[in-house]
C-alpha cells in the first residue's frame, strides 16, 4: 500500500453532500488561475465570478478543460456535480495525463446510468503505456474521505509499472453511447440533452514539473502529500476501503480471467 517516493492522492467530493472537513484544503481560486478550456468552448459557462464550470453535452459535442500546469506529485481534488435523471451513455471524466511520448495516465470516469440505478466510476491506471487496468464501483452517493483505489509504487521490486511522469489535470463531459452504459446497450435519449456536469473548486496542491523531465523535487517531503503519514492508509481508511471493495466493487480487471489467465503483478499484493 506504500506510495513513496510519489503519491497522487485524488479526491472527488459530490458536492450536494459536501463534506466540511475537505474545506481545510479547498481554497478559492478562480478557473483561469489553474486551468483553461480545451473544446467546447460554446458548452462551458460561468458561475458565481469563475469560482463554478458549467459543461454541457448534446448530440453535436461536449466539452473540457485543463491544467495549465503539469504535475509531478500533489493532492488533487474537484467537486463535482453529475448530470442528473437519466444519464446513460454519458461519461462525466476527471483524471491525470499526458499525452504524447509513452503514455501515463490516471482516469475517473463517472458512467452515467439509467434513471434510478447507481452511477458507476470506473478507475483506470496506464503507466509506461501500458493500461487496462480497470476497477469499477458503483456509487453509493456518500464517497467524501473514503479511498476507492489504492494503486502501490512498488519501489522495492521494480515489477509493477508506475507513472513517473508529470501529469496534467483534465476534465471533460463527453458522448460514451457506446461503450459506457450496460456495455453500450443503453445509449444517450439526446430527447433529454443538454446534459450537464457542474464543477468547482480549482485549486491545485501540486508540485508543478516539466513533463518531459520530470522534477525531482516533487517527491520532497517539504510537501504535505509526500509526508510519510499518507504513504499507507489508516486503519480507519484501510477498513472503509476493504468495505467498498466487498460491497461496491462490480468489475476488477484483477480477479477477470477471460481478460487476464494470469492475474497481473499488482494484483497480488493489494
Ligand atoms: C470566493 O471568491 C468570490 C469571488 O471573489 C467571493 O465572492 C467569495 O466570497 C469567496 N468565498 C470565500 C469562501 O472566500
Ligand atoms: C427518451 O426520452 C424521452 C423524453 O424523456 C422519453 O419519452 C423516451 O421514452 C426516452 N427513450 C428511451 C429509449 O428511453
Amino acid at each position: 500500500m506504500g506510495f513513496h517516493p510519489k503519491m497522487l492522492m485524488i479526491i472527488i467530493t459530490l458536492f450536494e453532500i459536501f463534506c466540511s472537513s475537505l474545506s481545510d484544503t479547498s481554497g478559492n481560486a478562480s478557473f483561469d488561475q489553474n486551468y483553461y478550456i480545451t473544446w467546447g468552448q460554446n458548452r462551458v459557462l460561468f458561475f458565481r465570478n469563475k469560482r463554478e464550470v458549467q459543461l454541457s453535452l448534446d448530440q453535436y459535442s461536449g466539452g473540457g478543460f485543463a491544467s495549465k500546469a503539469y504535475y509531478g506529485s500533489g493532492f488533487f481534488q474537484m467537486r463535482i456535480k453529475l448530470p442528473a435523471r437519466d444519464s446513460s451513455g454519458v461519461v462525466t471524466a476527471f483524471y491525470l495525463n499526458l499525452n504524447g511520448g509513452v503514455h501515463d495516465e490516471l482516469d475517473f470516469e463517472f458512467l452515467g446510468n439509467r434513471p434510478g440505478r447507481s452511477i458507476i466510476l470506473q478507475t483506470n491506471v496506464f503507466a509506461n503505456g501500458l493500461g487496462g487496468r480497470e476497477q469499477r464501483t458503483l456509487l453509493w452517493f456518500f464517497i467524501d474521505d473514503i479511498p476507492i483505489r489504492v494503486y502501490k509504487n512498488d519501489v522495492v521490486t521494480g515489477r509493477i509499472g508506475y507513472p513517473h511522469r508529470a501529469l496534467q489535470v483534465v476534465v471533460s463531459l463527453w458522448d460514451g453511447s457506446n461503450w459506457a452504459t450496460d456495455g453500450g446497450k443503453s445509449k444517450a435519449n439526446w430527447s433529454n440533452a443538454p446534459f450537464q456536469a457542474h464543477f468547482q473548486d480549482f485549486n491545485i496542491d501540486g508540485c508543478p514539473s516539466n513533463p518531459n523531465s520530470p522534477n525531482k523535487d516533487c517527491y520532497s517531503t517539504k510537501y504535505w502529500w509526500n509526508k510519510k503519514k499518507y504513504w499507507h492508509l489508516n486503519h480507519r481508511q484501510m477498513r472503509d476501503y476493504e468495505n467498498v471493495r466487498r460491497k461496491y466493487m462490480n468489475y476488477d480487471y484483477c480477479t477477470d480471467r477471460n481478460r487476464y489467465p494470469v492475474a497481473p503483478p499488482e494484483c497480488h499484493d493489494v
